[in-house]
């Protein structure tokens, strides 16, 4: 993943200028180009965060047998129901939800803009081939390799999948519907303003039940990113701003882990990425 604008890229500066959420053209997102850039080819800082999220849900199902999407198991979450899943922003990205694949019985993915809508709705009957780098690297922990009643990656996608068009700050009357969830790139990429950045993880974690264990990615200090054409808002966060947006919402500990770029040189504009793992609280 690399949210860089090619300018800032190049080490030129973008003077930043305010724009929120409601403002940016979700609508011209060019999910064609955001493939090519960032998931055509697995870049080994992605396969760091799938290496992470992979073991953080593993250890959380292990842990607590009986509580998954397998037949005959009791489900998670607390009232042992479904297991449904939600990734929150889901553009044109489909590791999370893959990450989530051997737990769920459905697994929303909630956009905003309606070309990532388009894009989710056509990899949904048969996700394209360049995914499978991202699944072979889950496939490292059992539960990915073995899913249950043996079923193939792509039939389970298509049939536990559904896409959902909305916006996340619409996503409070869904308060604690979710077991287990993910967003990335999503609560520091759709605005300038860091308020819209804590009101979009405070809708994320508000979205999810009390237990449910949760994946979030961040870029750091992004100042902003182009998607084909079009130039979309971002606001600069720290570690330590998206450990104090998270730690309210979770209960236990919540690792956080910051992963630089590739060849790791820091370069302007870009300062790689961060992730956090652990469990929503009841707050
Ligand atoms: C940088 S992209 C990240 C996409 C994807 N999650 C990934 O990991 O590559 C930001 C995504 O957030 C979506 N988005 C922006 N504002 C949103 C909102 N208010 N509600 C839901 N999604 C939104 C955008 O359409 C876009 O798909």
């Amino acid at each position: 993943m690399d949210l860089r604008s090619p300018d800032v890229a190049d080490g030129k500066s973008r003077e930043v200028q305010q724009e929120l959420n409601a403002e940016a053209s979700w609508d011209l997102f060019d999910s064609a180009a955001y493939v090519d850039r960032n998931y055509r080819f697995l870049r080994s800082d992605d396969a760091q965060i799938l290496h992470m999220v992979r073991d953080h849900f593993s250890d959380y199902f292990r842990e607590r047998p009986g509580r998954s999407g397998e037949a005959g198991a009791t489900g998670t979450g607390r009232s042992g129901g479904p297991v449904l899943g939600i990734d929150v922003g889901a553009g044109a990205n489909l590791y999370p939800a893959l990450s989530m694949l051997p737990w769920c019985d459905a697994i929303t993915l909630f956009e905003r803009s309606a070309a990532n809508v388009e894009y989710l709705e056509g990899q949904r009957p048969h996700y394209d081939a360049h995914w499978n780098d991202f699944w072979d690297v889950l496939c490292e922990e059992d539960a990915y390799r073995d899913l249950p009643g043996d079923e193939e990656p792509r039939a389970r996608f298509r049939r536990t999948v559904e896409v959902q068009q909305g916006d996340l700050f619409s996503l409070d009357r869904y308060r604690g519907r979710w077991s287990m969830g993910t967003m990335f790139f999503v609560a520091e990429s759709m605005s300038t303003s860091h308020q819209e950045f804590e009101t979009g993880v405070e809708r994320f974690m508000h979205a999810l039940a009390p237990g449910a264990p949760f994946a979030a990615a961040f870029m750091e200090g992004s100042r902003g990113y182009k998607v084909g054409e079009q130039f979309f808002p971002a606001c600069s966060v720290t570690a330590a701003e998206v450990r104090d947006s998270v730690v309210p919402y979770a209960e236990g500990d919540v690792r956080i882990a910051s992963i630089g770029m590739p060849g790791g040189a820091l370069r302007p504009g870009y300062e790689g990425m961060i992730v956090a793992c652990g469990r929503r609280n009841s707050a």
